[in-house]
């Protein structure tokens, strides 16, 4: 049995402003699984970013639990808690949350100096090199576009190799060619270092090369599907035929059709693929 990293039940979350009651998460009940990658999508503020603060124990909740292994994060104190985000969490945010009087380089080793830990600068220099940000480490973070604060910030979440990564639309100001490198990086990472993530898209492309798509809706879990990364399991075993799909296949295809987001495409699966040289002269993370 998969065992399970992050464990939301009964999870909401009610702004409340004079008699208006904003509900951005009504009752979200989600198992995320060790080694798992899943895409959260769904419209504009429909509670995806709030969800994913929620698993990473950055806000509270009006009401349920979010636990990670045995720990509900709510118990935990706020020392526990910044520890545990620092040492099994990488965030990539939103608005990146990039600091703005400390360089590149700075920027993306902070978490690991935070926490007192060991820099692997070859490893960094593979994260930045992949990225493309091997040129900008001296600079800082006013000097970059948008698309370059962006990778700052996926290099930042990566580089300490956390257990749980969450990514809130990592690649939103990404050029699509870019994107599908970073994802792919991504997927890579993830069964490289046994890691768990959990991402925020409004790529549909993207939201296929998951383990699992789940969809929010009003602050509540729409549908929550297999998206497509066993392509290459399927592709060793064959196409399944109608009694080897399991009842979770089934409600793929159902939903997939009736979905024109998730229509899969050979050129995103092949582009997805793309394998990158890691090798790089870039210059190192740390001093
Ligand atoms: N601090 C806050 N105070 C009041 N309302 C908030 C706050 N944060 C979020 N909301 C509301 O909660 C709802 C969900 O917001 P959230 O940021 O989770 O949406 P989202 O799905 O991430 O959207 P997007 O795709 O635009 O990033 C929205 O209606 C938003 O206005
Ligand atoms: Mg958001």
């Amino acid at each position: 049995m998969r065992s399970i990293v992050l464990k939301a039940q009964g999870l909401k979350k009610y702004y409340t402003s004079g008699e208006n009651v904003t509900k951005a998460l009504d009752g979200i009940d989600l198992d995320i699984y060790y080694g798992e990658f899943a895409a959260i999508v769904g419209t504009s503020g429909s509670g995806k970013s709030t969800l994913l603060h929620m698993l990473g124990g950055l806000d509270t909740p009006t009401a349920g639990t979010v636990r990670v292994g045995d720990k509900e994060l709510s118990r935990m104190d706020d020392e526990a808690l910044a520890v545990f985000r620092r040492r099994s969490i990488g965030f990539v945010f939103q608005q990146y949350n990039l600091v703005q009087t400390l360089n590149v380089r700075e920027n993306i080793v902070l978490p690991i100096l935070l926490d007192g830990g060991t820099i692997d600068e070859d490893y960094c220099r593979e994260i930045v090199t992949l990225l493309k940000i091997e040129e900008k480490l001296e600079q800082f973070p006013n000097q970059l576009s948008g698309g370059q604060q962006q990778r700052v910030a996926i290099a930042r979440a990566l580089a300490g190799k956390p257990s749980i990564l969450l990514a809130d639309e990592p690649t939103g100001n990404l050029d699509s060619r870019t994107s599908q490198d970073v994802i792919a990086f991504l997927k890579a990472s993830n069964q490289r270092f046994q890691q768990t993530m959990v991402m925020i898209t409004h790529n549909p492309e993207i939201a296929q090369m998951a383990d699992r798509i789940i969809r929010i809706e009003d602050g509540r879990i729409k549908t929550s599907v297999p998206g497509y990364a066993e392509d290459e399991h399927a592709k060793m075993s064959g196409p399944k035929t109608a009694d080897q799909e399991s009842p979770a296949d089934m409600q793929t295809r159902s939903t997939a059709a009736g979905r024109t987001e998730t229509s899969r495409t050979e050129a995103s699966r092949g582009k997805s693929a793309s394998g990158h040289s890691m090798e790089g002269g870039a210059e190192q993370c740390s001093r």
